[in-house]
């Protein structure tokens, strides 16, 4: 059986799913438990049940759209994404992975194809993280990385809770894992440059890079920006500014990979005649490599230290994720390379810079990412770009990989074995 995808419907899926929460500027804002991102949760749900498909959600809003097998006691070949975004995020970013789900739902319905294992094509709740830190807490959650009852309790910068806002979106299910996964594919933009760069399709994603997330509260004293002597201040933004100079120097310093990065900084009371006596910023770092991103975890941690006794400055930092480097399941990713190569895509082996929920998922299951390109490699941006294409192609090979997967093994055996 060799059924095709059709690339006008998915990208059409997506365009009407990027005009949920669309921003001026092209993209889409949807944080995670929004009103919209509930409306886009909504029209996924709708959609599976138009494909056929009975719907699950668990005890933190994952939603596990199911198309039954011929032997529904295997466990699931699975797929997906998230649908939640960053403030100015793109059309693509996880919504891609969510919608080629449903694209090989719709396609096998069309051929009348029945897998052997049954299919489910899931949302993760808040991969982002961005409203709610940390990031992939649904796909974490699920595997047993973050405890429930922790979870309901993070809180927003408005003080909403997770578990609230779950609840007020009317996704709070029952239950959370313990259910095996035959196996699982997750097809995502690149979100870099690596394969326009390299004139590629298809990347064939061989793992992703570790990274530790941190929050970091610079505490001086509030005090006139007029009357106190230069000597005399002490001002948190200025340990910030140190502190996010040498930030920067250590995600360069450990080549090849690495990065760090500050994406959110508060400055208190941010008055122009005030100096700030209270910084609040996110730090992060990533590598492919443990040792390394361990160095980095220490030189981070040496650079806050030496800031604030600089400035006379107490610092609060508390790390809120520490994920080592994923590889993933050598059989998913062949499965991945050798539909790429059989629907004649170029395509090569790639490591994740970005994290996903196929990140959290390979700790429980059998795992492999499919990429494609997106333009300029720019991503968590609103002008983030994709071909119909290449969206097409890797759609086709996320399919024949979970054909791959959910028919190649003897009935009875859990995914691939
Ligand atoms: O941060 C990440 O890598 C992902 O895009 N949430
Ligand atoms: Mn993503
Ligand atoms: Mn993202």
């Amino acid at each position: 059986m060799h059924p095709k995808i059709n690339g006008d419907r998915l990208w059409g899926s997506l365009m009407t799913l990027a005009e949920v929460g669309a921003t001026t500027g092209g993209g889409v804002c949807r944080l995670a438990l929004s009103d919209e991102d509930r409306l886009a949760r909504d029209l996924f749900v709708r959609w599976c049940r138009e494909a056929g498909c009975s719907i699950r959600i668990d005890a933190v809003g994952n939603i596990f759209a199911r198309r039954t097998g011929c032997n529904n006691t295997r466990p699931p070949v699975m797929t997906g994404s998230h649908i939640d975004s960053q403030p100015n995020g793109g059309r693509f970013d996880g919504a891609y992975g969510v919608m080629a789900g449903l694209e090989v739902l719709r396609t096998l319905d069309e051929a009348d194809i029945v897998t052997d294992a049954p299919i489910e094509v899931v949302v993760w709740t808040n991969e982002e993280g961005t409203r709610f830190a940390p990031s992939m807490m649904g796909s974490m959650a699920f595997a047993g990385l973050l405890e429930v009852q922790q979870v309901y309790q993070i809180t927003d910068a408005q003080g909403h809770t997770f578990g609230a806002e779950l609840e007020r979106t009317g996704y709070r299910g029952e239950g959370l894992g313990g259910t095996p996964i035959g196996a699982y594919f997750e097809a995502h933009i690149e979100q870099g440059p690596v394969l326009e760069e390299a004139c590629k399709t298809i990347g064939v994603v061989i793992g992703g890079q570790g990274q530790c997330w941190y929050d970091l509260v610079l505490t001086g004293q509030d005090a006139h920006a007029g009357s106190t002597p230069m000597a005399r201040r002490r001002d948190a933004l200025v340990a910030a500014a140190q502190i996010i100079q040498t930030v920067n120097r250590i995600g360069s310093s450990f080549p090849p990979g690495g990065c760090a990065t500050v994406g959110h900084l508060s400055v208190h009371p941010n008055s122009r005649n005030v100096i700030p006596g209270c910084v609040q910023l996110s730090i992060e770092i990533r590598h492919p490599d443990d040792l390394k991103r361990k160095a980095m975890d220490m030189a981070v941690r040496a650079a806050v230290r030496e800031a604030a006794a600089t400035g006379r400055i107490e610092a609060a930092l508390t790390q809120v994720l520490d994920q080592p480097a994923t590889p993933f399941d050598a059989r998913c990713v062949a499965a991945v390379r050798e539909a790429a190569a059989s629907e004649g895509h170029s395509h090569m082996d790639m490591i994740s810079g970005a994290a996903h929920d196929a990140i959290a998922i390979a700790r429980i299951a059998p795992t492999a990412m499919i990429f494609v390109p997106c333009a300029g490699g720019i991503s968590h941006n609103e002008t983030e770009s994709a071909t119909p294409h290449d969206l097409a192609a890797g759609c086709q090979v996320l399919m024949q990989a979970m054909l791959a997967a959910s028919t190649a093994v003897t009935p009875g055996a859990d995914g691939f074995s």
